[in-house]
């Protein structure tokens, strides 16, 4: 469950909590300086004797004796006001979530006592309160004891702010984001004997409620396509595999090109196949499924915000599993663009699906451009830990432009190579390409390179989340378990760099 964010002018009455956030100036405002006053200077003088000097992430709470309504009163810092952005507005809202203490239900946060020097007062509110949400997630609907401890009582966030109908009017755009990120991280929390393919396929026909067309394509459907790599992975399994396609245009009337396709590896979980994953961690392989996570996530946040755009996307779904129906190193298939691949090892499996999932949605949209997203290689997190994702590309505005978004976010990407010079890593004896590069590093990229063959020539980024998509620990943003990495960062791609603004 998530909190619910109201924006009011005054706090209702008999709040338990009030939050005031200040700066490193220590200056009180508006509301705040006249609670102070009336109260004969409870805050200024907790402020003094406790020598709180509003560092970030410094806090500083009393008790009020009913004096303002209020049982008690936090005092946030924030360190210094100036150089705010939307990311470390958020920071701040996630941080300050973390700080509340477990059993209250409800509370309110005043900003009119706060003045943002480079950010407007609408927006530091909204994006306070998006953090807050953010970091609010939990995922535990399969505890049946007693509510776990780490999850907060929290209900409801009042915020307090001079203008509540302009901050409510732009928080539904964030509102809808919140919703496509905690839509992911359900799905990649789920554990793989409840979301299988088939599954996880008629958790994106919902969508169709959000106004999106969805189609599922079953197993005699993707035979008669032809998509040998991904039934080549498939086939171990006992759950069917799913090919699903979405499209969400602003236009439904439009007759031009897609601007954009999405397609993710949605391996609800990898065993390797018969190139089986030692046991250790193998548990973890049920987030093998967030790339498709963050497009079907995605896609709600941009339907629900109504966003002003034609996207479509593709996730591929199946399980990889070892048995005796299942693919063997050394056996070759024939994708669906006709391309023969040599599977040197099953579990390089990612690659296998995303190359029938591209192909078919550059075949079936046509459009402008494609990314995908991919928890595709355990190289990526020798490469760049879990700070940021890999991000290979054949076009560098596009390239720059993600990483813009990126940087924007705080869900950063490095980009890597994939160039003519690593062609010859993926060449095999007997096949148009093998399945994984020649044993001399750049592993990552070899996944890439791979992807890149079904990609024809239109602009292309691959994006590998195998290091960021689940954490081991909290973060600003989010409570330890599936972070959603990618919703935000394209998200805000789509809002700059696609969207048809109003003229
Ligand atoms: N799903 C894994 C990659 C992965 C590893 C994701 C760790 C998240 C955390 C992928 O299917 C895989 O097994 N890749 C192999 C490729 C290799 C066989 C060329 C890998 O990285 O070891
Ligand atoms: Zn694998
Ligand atoms: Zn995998």
């Amino acid at each position: 469950m998530s909190v619910r964010v109201s924006f009011i002018k005054n706090y209702s009455k008999n709040k338990k909590l009030l939050v005031v956030l200040l700066d490193d100036s220590l200056k009180l405002y508006g509301d705040i300086l006249s609670i102070d006053k009336k109260s004969k200077g409870i805050i200024s003088r907790a402020i003094r004797n406790k020598s709180f000097a509003g560092k970030n992430k410094e806090t500083l709470s009393f008790l009020t004796l009913n004096i303002t309504n209020v049982v008690e009163i936090i005092l946030y810092g924030i360190g210094s006001s100036a150089n705010l952005d939307e990311d470390k507005i958020e920071r701040i809202g996630g941080n300050l979530f973390s700080i509340i203490p477990d059993k209250i239900k409800n509370m309110a946060i005043t900003l009119k006592s706060f003045k943002s020097l480079n950010v407007s007062d609408v927006d530091f509110a909204i994006h306070l309160a998006q953090g807050f949400c953010l970091r609010s997630y939990s995922f535990n609907k399969y505890k049946s004891k007693s509510k776990p401890k780490f999850v907060s009582d929290l209900q409801s966030l009042e915020v307090i702010v001079d203008n509540p109908n302009v901050v409510k009017n732009k928080y539904v755009a964030l509102n809808a984001l919140k919703d496509g990120v905690f839509l992911t991280r359900n799905l990649v929390s789920e554990p793989p004997n409840i979301l299988n393919p088939i599954t996880l396929s008629k958790e994106v026909l919902k969508l169709r409620n959000e106004g999106i067309e969805v189609q599922v394509l079953n197993l005699t459907q993707i035979k008669k396509l032809k998509m040998g790599a991904l039934i080549g992975v498939a086939q171990g399994s006992n759950n069917e595999p799913r090919l699903v396609t979405m499209r969400w245009r602003a236009n439904k009337k439009s007759k031009s090109k897609p601007d954009i396709c999405f397609v993710g590896k949605g391996v609800t979980f990898d065993t390797g196949g018969i190139s089986i994953k030692q046991s250790n961690g193998m548990e973890d392989m049920k987030y093998d499924m967030a790339g498709a996570g963050v497009v079907i996530g995605l896609m709600k946040a941009l339907a629900k915000r109504k966003a002003k755009v034609d996207v479509c996307a593709v996730v591929g779904l199946v399980e990889n599993m070892p048995s005796g129906k299942a693919q063997r190193p050394s056996d070759v298939v024939t994708s669906f663009s006709g391309h023969t691949i040599e599977v040197i090892n099953t579990d390089a499996e990612g690659r296998l699906v995303l190359a029938d999932a591209v192909s078919y949605g550059i075949k079936k949209f046509n459009p402008k451009k494609l990314i995908d997203l991919a928890t595709l290689t355990g190289a990526v997190i020798v490469t760049l830990g879990n700070k940021r994702a890999g991000l290979f590309s054949n076009d560098d505005d596009l390239a720059n432009n993600i990483s813009y978004a990126g940087e924007k976010t705080g869900e950063k990407l490095w980009r890597l190579p994939v160039g003519p010079e690593y062609d010859e890593d993926i060449k095999s004896e007997i096949a148009d390409m093998k399945n994984v590069g020649s044993g001399r590093g750049a592993g990552s990229t070899a996944g890439a390179k791979f992807i890149q063959q079904f990609v024809s020539d239109i602009p292309w980024a691959h994006i590998d989340i195998a290091g960021v998509t689940w954490s081991k620990s909290n973060s600003d943003l989010f409570p330890s378990g599936a972070t959603a990495f990618g919703v935000r960062m394209l998200n805000s791609y789509v809002k700059k760099f696609l969207e048809k603004t109003k003229k």
